[in-house]
């Protein structure tokens, strides 16, 4: 039997698509190009989440952490796993453009490595300068890690439309890629990527933004602040109230030499007037001024009462320890939107 499911995005835009009952929301959505962000596609991430406004379900297999009781009761539910058993309205929270199917293999050239730290490495791909590399500012791409049938998940942290794209990567040993880019690589070797994927990208700003980073998970935060000049340097004024509203970035690493990047942030405060930035290091042995996690130096100026985005990247512990504090103040924010730096092991 056949429902027919409305998806609402957040842009206003509404898809109709046909979804059989023996396959889920995703499944069903994919076959028609439209793409709901998923990560595990297994009930365990919580990525997918959405809203069912109408209609009745079968929500499927998933953990209390991608998606609670409590949450499932209010009408939350999983695409990856959800089935349909009559017409449905769902809420997507993402915008349609962002879940257009319009991904692609590239085919490019490492362009640069550079060793930002003892900890970290950057590398840039060019593609060929017909084409220029679309994403929006947050998402991130899988590239193959040469001369393997292994790809990574990196996040851009440039901005979106030039031929040519930059990450910032945490020096694993004895990781693939990191080693790739540690001993081996060579600038001019083909590199091949696909993408963009996910549903951490910038949204409209409406209200003051909080972005929390943790290690590498400063680079989506690179592409969303260096889109911000791109577009202010293309509408000149831009729009007013877009100013008026603060960004606030905390970026919290392990040890000292994890802190990178730098020069970059203070650029971009003094290209962001409304932009502005604190570091800290949570090893008991450094000498930074800021001690401790991300969490220990939110101000309630950062909370502006509830009223403010909050954008959070870094390793899953990192993530998962802002939402529990944030709980645990009671503090509950206008958005909350996520991406974990969760190790690969194989993706293909
Ligand atoms: C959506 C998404 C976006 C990501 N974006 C970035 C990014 O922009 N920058 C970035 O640095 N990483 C990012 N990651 C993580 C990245 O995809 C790789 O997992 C990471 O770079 C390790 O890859 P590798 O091939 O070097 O190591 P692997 O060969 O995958 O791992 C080797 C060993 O190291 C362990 N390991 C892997 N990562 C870590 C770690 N961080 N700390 C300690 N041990 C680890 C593994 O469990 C394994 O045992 C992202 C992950 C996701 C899911
Ligand atoms: S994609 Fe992970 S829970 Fe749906």
């Amino acid at each position: 039997m056949t429902h027919s499911i409305a998806l609402q995005f957040e842009d206003d835009v509404t898809h109709f698509i046909a979804c059989t009952e023996d396959e889920t929301v995703a499944d069903a959505a994919y076959r028609h190009g439209i793409s709901i962000p998923l990560d595990c596609r297994d009930g365990a991430c919580g990525t997918c989440k959405s809203f069912c406004e109408q209609g009745r379900y079968d929500g499927g297999n998933y953990i209390e952490d991608a998606l609670t009781d409590d949450e499932a009761r209010q009408g939350f539910v999983l695409p990856c796993q959800m089935r349909a058993k009559t017409d449905c309205v769902i809420r997507v929270p993402a915008s349609s453009t962002a879940c257009k199917l319009r991904r692609s293999t590239l085919r490019g050239r490492l362009a640069a490595v550079d060793r930002a730290s003892d900890t970290t490495l950057t590398f840039s791909i060019a593609v060929d300068p017909s084409i220029k590399i679309d994403f929006l500012p947050g998402q991130y791409a899988r590239i193959q890690v040469p001369g393997t049938s292994e790809s990574r998940a990196y996040s851009f942290s440039s901005s979106p439309g030039n031929h040519n794209a930059s990450f910032l990567i945490r020096d694993v040993p004895n990781g693939k890629m990191s080693t790739y880019l540690r001993q081996f690589a060579r600038v001019g070797e083909p590199v091949t990527f696909d993408g963009p994927y996910g549903a951490f990208y910038l949204r409209k700003i409406e209200r003051p933004l909080l972005m929390l980073a943790g290690g590498t998970g400063l680079a989506p935060f690179l592409s969303m602040l260096n889109s911000m000049v791109a577009e202010e340097l293309l509408h000149g004024d831009g729009d007013q109230r877009v100013k008026h509203h603060s960004i606030r970035l905390i970026y919290g690493v392990t040890r000292d030499d994890d802190l990178v990047g730098l020069e970059q942030l203070d650029r971009l405060t003094e290209q962001l007037p409304q932009f502005g930035y604190v570091t800290c290091v949570a090893d008991s042995g450094s000498a930074h001024p800021l001690k401790g996690y991300v969490t220990q130096h939110i101000t309630s100026e950062n909370l502006h009462e509830g009223d403010v985005d909050i954008y959070v990247c870094g390793p899953p512990p990192m993530v998962g320890a802002v939402r529990n504090w944030l709980s645990e103040k009671g503090v509950k924010p206008e958005n909350f939107f996520f991406e974990k730096f969760a190790p690969a092991t194989a993706m293909s």
